[in-house]
């Protein structure tokens, strides 16, 4: 196969969801028609479930799940699919911001009976941000959901996208009897009693008003679907591919992923229309997939579960060129140069060594401590990926030293953890005082108990007030400096040295923006 053609067959996708609403269930339907698990329930949800076991004990069991899973690769209709898992836990949820900078196109779940959720549409302002190409699944069409009208309606106001239905549930609720496929045009119907074991029970009906359609789904319900197609033919224009490459049209599919409703469709349709990698945007120009020479980031970074080996795994997402086995590149933020001999590629349930890896693969590169979230590989070129963010975090605490023998230690395990993306520290000017920012409870836990377990450094917290981390710039220096002056006990350093205003409320950012009119702030930085 040539080196294009390896490039377009390649689709590497998040599928992305509110917490329940079956990210973990398609995910693994998704895996089990592709061919890449042969049983249901290969795919253990990483949700952290607060009742089952003690949060830490979670967290270790969570993080042992997510580094096999990190990446699942099948092959299907000689495309080949690379799923990034994300996180399943809301505290988590900047894991998940990072991971879709290395996707080229996401799949949203959203539960039929719920609509969009809070996650969902945050997650949409990401993808929008990026002009990510977007995929719906409504999900649990087997219990009662809303009307299939409206949920279109919710998506397209709520998620700020125009909607154009792909495939039409028949019936809902306990009388759901399958799918049309608009794409395919024709109806599936499951006749399985046994309908989460095998998808080949099915009846495929091309012509609704055959006396086959009719005794297959009934009287009320034919007439229901008739209809209601001919309002989407008319009410919804055709499938524009152009508008969803470009991130502003959301193909909306139906089905149950527990029942195997609809995934089979999703997942035709996936492999034809979501797009392969494609353009990059770095400091310094556009990046091709299709250009020969090796360029690469790394998007997510994992500890090593065993305290013994401190090593561990950086996720590169290859940009450009071929990542090739024990050939040396450039590490650009410490300008050295790098060779690996035993880079991975990950299957459903296991990592291999691999010899060769194209655009839109992820490839884990042993490392012991020289990679950070967002840095970049080429092969020799200066240039930095753009569009891993930093967001501001929302819960903000004092980080203490809790044994004053094991400083170094301390120091050491937060300089990692940060590069990990596990939080973000500030230090404040003032002081000197470290402030660690979170996006949710649960990580400041895992920073504890990982410094104890992984580092042998006891922490400890304080409670600190803080509305939210801004990043501050501009062009006029007198004004900045004033600003510091003025602001000082409320001025840190991020890890990269860039200075923050840590707004004590959303009262204070706003008299800061409106006194200090010269000055920038943002809620979100680029690396
Ligand atoms: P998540 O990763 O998005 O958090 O969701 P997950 O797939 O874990 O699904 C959340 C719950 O919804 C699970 O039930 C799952 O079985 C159920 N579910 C997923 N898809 C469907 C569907 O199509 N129909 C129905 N009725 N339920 C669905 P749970 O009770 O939390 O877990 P479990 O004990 O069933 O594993």
């Amino acid at each position: 196969m040539t080196f294009k053609q390896e490039i377009e067959r390649r689709r590497t996708l998040a599928v992305i969801a509110h917490p329940d609403a079956g990210k973990t269930t398609l995910t693994e339907k998704l895996l089990l028609f592709g061919g890449a698990i042969h049983v249901a329930g290969a795919v253990k949800s990483n949700k952290i479930r607060k009742s089952a076991m003690s949060d830490f004990m979670e967290i270790e069991r969570q993080r042992g799940i997510s580094v096999s899973t990190s990446v699942m690769t099948f092959e299907y209709r000689d495309r080949k699919v690379n799923i990034l898992d994300t996180p399943g836990h809301e505290d988590f949820a900047e894991d998940t911001y990072r991971t879709l900078t290395a996707v080229d196109s996401v799949i949203i779940v959203i539960d039929g009976a719920k609509g969009v959720e809070l996650q969902t549409r945050r997650l949409m302002e990401v993808c929008r941000m990026r002009n990510t190409p977007v995929i719906v699944f409504v999900n649990k069409l087997d219990r009662e959901a809303k009307d299939p009208f409206d949920l279109l309606d919710e998506i397209e106001k709520e998620l700020k996208i125009d909607v154009i239905p792909l495939s039409w549930p028949a019936g809902a609720g306990s009388s759901f009897k399958g799918v049309y496929n608009r794409f395919e045009k024709k109806l599936q119907l499951f006749c399985s009693a046994n309908r989460q074991k095998s998808a080949t029970d099915i009846l495929e009906i091309t012509d609704l008003k055959s006396t086959e359609a009719w005794s297959a789904l009934g009287d009320k319900a034919n007439r229901q679907l008739i209809d209601d197609l001919d309002v989407i033919e008319t009410v919804y224009s055709v499938f524009d591919k152009p508008k969803y490459d470009a991130g502003k049209l959301a193909p909306i599919f139906f089905g149950s992923a527990m029942n195997n409703f609809g995934v089979r469709e999703l997942l035709n349709c996936f492999v034809e229309i979501a797009p392969y990698p494609q353009k990059s945007v770095t400091d310094v120009r556009e990046i091709s997939p299709f250009e020969p020479k090796l360029t690469g980031f790394v998007f997510k970074i994992h500890a090593n579960l065993d305290p013994n080996h401190r090593d561990r795994i950086a996720f590169l997402k290859v940009c450009s060129g071929v990542f090739e086995r024990n050939r040396i590149y450039f590490h650009v933020a410490s300008k050295k140069q790098m060779r690996f001999s035993s880079p991975n590629a990950f299957l459903a349930d296991k990592k291999s060594i691999v010899d060769e890896s194209f655009p839109g693969d992820i490839v884990g590169l042993h490392d012991t401590g020289n990679f950070k979230i967002g840095d970049t590989l080429t092969e020799g070129e200066l240039l930095n990926f753009r569009g891993i963010p930093n967001f501001s975090p929302e819960l903000f605490r004092y980080i203490e030293n809790a044994d004053p023998m094991k400083s170094k230690q301390l120091a050491k395990g937060i300089d990692q953890l940060m590069d990990e993306g596990v939080a973000q520290l500030f230090t404040l000017k003032i002081n000197g005082r470290k402030v660690i920012g979170c996006v949710g409870m649960l990580q400041f836990d895992v920073i504890q108990y990982r410094l104890e377990y992984e580092y042998g450094a006891k922490c400890k917290y304080e409670p600190l007030s803080i509305y939210k981390a801004c990043w501050f710039d501009g062009e006029d220096k007198n004004q900045i400096d004033d600003f510091i002056t003025r602001k000082y006990s409320n001025i840190a350093l991020d890890k990269y040295g860039r200075n923050v205003y840590l707004a004590d409320s959303a009262f204070a950012l706003k008299m800061a923006e409106d006194k200090f009119d010269k000055i920038k702030f943002h809620l979100m930085v680029n690396h």
